[in-house]
């Protein structure tokens, strides 16, 4: 089971190279929790910030992996890549930071699970074009990288009736959440929907994207993929979280997550 392949561009856009130093940063803080998600087994994944059952919000299920070409955009520490594995997909696992993919590797390693692993930007991957069936990102390129220049690149990189499958903060989240990065998400609107996109959060250098629905709908379309499904996600009764900005209180009044599911078109 081999290192990571380094196909990062020659030059990182700003935002790209931000990313990679602050994840690199963060990467510490989740290897205890990949180290749960890559022991979990078909039937046994879960989703976000609250663990949404797969059986719920069926991802996977949904994304016919059996004998399927797989890209993870954004995987961080591949434990996506690895359930997809395990469902019969031939996952390919892309991720901007070395840190997060050292974890990858090694995880590889300990559950003797073989797929490539990419160090690079999942706005321009050095693959040919129609080389996947599926792509999926939960909480990875969908929210660190630019929609304007990821989203013609996984269309790209989909055969016609690919599907593309995501998970991220909700929308209404977004607008609902304080510049400081660590304080939770308010009952009230704190912040303007139009003109919402790139964002740097208080005392944080890495920079997020995030779009209202029509804005995703515009992009979608514009790449040429349909619209199968937005399942907006509420926290399962009982469900506990250690994202502290996002209250339990919260995610069971306000849809806390958004689910896409698109498919490119024939
Ligand atoms: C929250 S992790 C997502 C992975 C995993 N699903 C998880 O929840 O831990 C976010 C990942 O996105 C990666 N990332 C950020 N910008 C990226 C880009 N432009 N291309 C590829 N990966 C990127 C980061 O390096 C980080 O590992």
């Amino acid at each position: 089971m081999g290192d990571p392949t380094d196909v990062s561009p020659a030059e990182l856009p700003d935002h790209v190279a931000a990313n990679r130093a602050a994840w690199d940063g963060y990467a510490p803080e989740y290897v205890d929790a990949a180290e749960r998600e890559w022991a979990l087994r078909p039937g046994q994944e879960t989703w976000g910030l609250y663990g949404v059952p797969e059986a719920t919000v069926r991802l996977l299920e949904d994304a016919g992996l059996e004998g399927s070409d797989a890209i993870e955009l954004g995987c961080g520490t591949g434990y996506v890549s690895a359930w997809m594995a395990r469902r019969g997909a031939r996952p390919v696992a892309i991720d901007n930071s070395p840190k997060q993919l050292e974890t990858a590797a090694r995880l590889q390693r300990e559950h003797g699970l073989e797929f490539p692993l990419l160090l690079g930007n999942a706005e321009e991957v050095p693959l040919p074009d129609g080389s996947f069936d599926v792509a999926i990102s939960e909480y990875g390129a969908v929210l660190w990288a630019d929609p304007e220049r990821w989203v013609p690149e996984a269309a790209r990189l989909l055969r016609p009736g690919g599907r593309l499958h995501l998970v991220m903060n909700s929308a209404l989240a977004y607008l609902a959440s304080p510049d400081d990065v660590d304080a939770a998400v308010e009952e009230r609107l704190l912040r303007p929907q139009f003109g919402m996109g790139r964002i740097q959060w208080e005392r944080e250098t890495s920079v997020e994207f995030h779009l209202p629905h029509g804005e995703w709908i515009r992009l979608f379309r514009a790449n040429g993929f349909e619209i199968l499904e937005l399942q907006e996600l509420q926290a399962p009764e009982g469900a506990t979280t250690r994202y502290d900005w996002m209250p339990y209180d919260w995610a069971r009044k306000w849809p806390y997550e958004d689910v896409w599911k698109v498919r490119k078109g024939a």
